[in-house]
This record gives structure tokens, sequence and C-alpha cells, in this order.
């Protein structure tokens, strides 16, 4: 039996892309996408997910009274589409743990730097790169890690480092940070995790190739 794969959403969409295409090119292992919830309505990732044929969901915040309702009506629409395993790829609200200890070990985020520097509450997007430059950094990338009820705290599974180089700005910066580890370690988790290659033990993650 196939993963059934859940992504969330709320922006472009690049990562969604990356997914899709690595699931036509046979890489998401035993692991199948099978629909796309945003948190926005005119998130351009929807138009990518009905381009290929992918069910599309919306559950926009602000319909609901605070983030233990969202949580809820997320964790309910989760259940029902029989998520195996939920990516979050550019999904920029923090869910509690009416989600996440649900779906413990079953919801992963890819970070746009390297866990754990310039991440937590507040870094999200462009911030994230705006901070790293601030701070001067050589090396920042990209991190992909399962999701707890603490932002950008669950144990890591995959990192990869990317040159910050002279006269970046944080829109150059994100966009080698996406093509060079973003979009190559998040498509290589999902496998790992399709084809059950991930263990949790004492909040680390131990992976067998
Ligand atoms: C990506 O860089 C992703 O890592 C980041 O937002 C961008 C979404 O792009 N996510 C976060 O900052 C979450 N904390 P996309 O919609 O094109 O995939």
């Amino acid at each position: 039996m196939s993963k059934n794969i859940v992504v969330l959403v709320s922006g472009g969409g690049t990562n969604l892309q990356a997914l899709i295409d690595a699931e036509k090119n046979g890489e998401l292992g035993n692991g199948k996408i099978t629909c796309v919830i945003s948190s926005k309505a005119d998130a351009f990732a929807l138009t990518r997910a009905a381009d290929n044929g992918i069910k599309t969901r919306v559950l926009v915040r602000k319909d609901f009274s605070d983030i233990a309702a969202y949580s809820k009506a997320m964790r309910d629409a989760l259940v029902e589409e029989k998520a195996d395993l939920v990516v979050y790829a550019g999904f920029m609200t923090i869910l509690d743990e009416n989600v996440c200890d649900v779906f413990e070990n079953k919801m992963i985020n890819v970070h746009p730097a390297l866990i754990p520097s310039f991440c937590g509450k507040g870094f999200y997007g462009l911030h994230v790169h705006e901070s790293a430059l601030e701070k001067g950094v050589k090396v920042s990338g990209a991190t992909v890690h399962f999701v707890t009820a603490e932002c950008d705290a669950g144990p890591i599974i995959l990192q990869k480092a990317v040159a910050v180089e002279e006269g970046d700005t944080p829109e150059t910066l994100q966009k080698r940070i996406m093509e060079q580890a973003e979009w190559k370690i998040l498509p290589k988790a999902v496998q790992l995790f399709c084809d059950d290659k991930i263990k949790v033990v004492n909040g680390k993650t131990l992976i067998s190739e």
C-alpha cells in the first residue's frame, strides 16, 4: 500500500513543485501526493496542485477564532484525508499540539536555514535570509525536520549547506538555497520516510539507506 502524502502550503509552492516532479520521476519511494491544503485561498501552490490533478482544500487561519480551533480543523482534515505523512512546504502557520501530538513523527517541515541558526518564531520566508545576511554568515542552507509543537525544534532529518556570496540580497540567497538545498533535500526526506528509513531515537533521527 502506498503512503498518502498531504502537503500544506501558503504561497508560491516551489517546494510542492519539487515534490510533484519527484513523484513523476519515481523519486518519492512508496509515497503519493493525495491532497494539498492551503492556508491562503489565492496561493499559487493551489494552481500547481490542480494542474497536476491533485485534490486541493483551503483552510484559512482567519476563519477560526484561535490557533487551537484552527489546529483542530486541520487535524480533522488530515484524518479525513487519511494522511500517512504531512509535509509543510512553505506553510506559514504554527500548528499546536492538537495536530502535532496526533501526527507525531509524521509531519515534516523544510526550513530555509541550518537549524538551530535563524529559526523559531518570526523566522520565515525572506526574513530568514535577511537575518543571515545581517549577521554576515558565510554559509547558510536548509533543514528538513520533524514538526513538534515547538517551532523548528523537532528532530532533524536532513541538512544541506549553501555558500553565501558577496553581494547577495535576501532574494538571491533565497533562490540559491531553494535550488541547491530545499528542492533536493525535501523530496529526499519524503522518500526516506515513505520507504520507512527514518527512526527517531531520543529526539534524534537515525537514517538507514
Ligand atoms: C521556502 O523557502 C521555505 O523553506 C520557507 O518559505 C519558502 C516557501 O517557498 N518556509 C519557511 O520559512 C517556514 N518557516 P515555496 O512556497 O515556493 O515552497
